[in-house]
């Protein structure tokens, strides 16, 4: 199984690791095929992610895959944010292993659940998305 040059580099220097203090949203979820979980907490301004970061105990693609879902939505809108699914991702990465695709959505449902969990906050029910997994 072979991995992009930009896989390797987000799993070895992954970005936006741990857990924001006092975060606006908390998404966490697991995935059905393997089990793994991911966490993600964001930091909402003006309709924004002005901070995100996540925390797994998936694969290596789930974690090039959670690092670069953070930094694709910084500065996003939280529809924009959204938007993002897991093809785009893989995408953005340079392809993953098929094997490995149900992985990725582990990093964009996280993204959404931690969006969603802020609209339920803020009295927004009427946003909420569906996660893909
Ligand atoms: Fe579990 Fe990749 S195998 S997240
Ligand atoms: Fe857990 Fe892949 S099944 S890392």
């Amino acid at each position: 199984m072979n991995y992009s040059d930009k896989v390797m580099d987000h799993f070895i220097n992954p970005r936006n690791v741990g857990e924001l203090e006092n975060p606006d949203g908390v998404g966490q979820v697991g995935n059905v095929n393997c089990g793994d979980i991911m966490r993600m907490t964001i930091k909402v301004v003006d309709n924004r992610i002005t901070d995100i970061n996540f925390k797994t105990f998936g694969c290596g693609a789930a974690i090039a895959v959670s690092s670069m879902v953070t930094e694709m939505v910084k500065g996003k809108t939280l529809e924009e944010a959204v938007l993002i699914n897991r093809d785009d991702v893989a995408v953005a990465l340079g392809g993953l292993p098929d094997k490995k695709l149900h992985c990725s959505n582990l990093g964009t449902d996280a993204l959404k659940a931690a969006v969603n969990d802020f609209w339920r906050r803020t009295g927004q029910p009427q946003k909420v998305v569906k996660l893909e997994d």
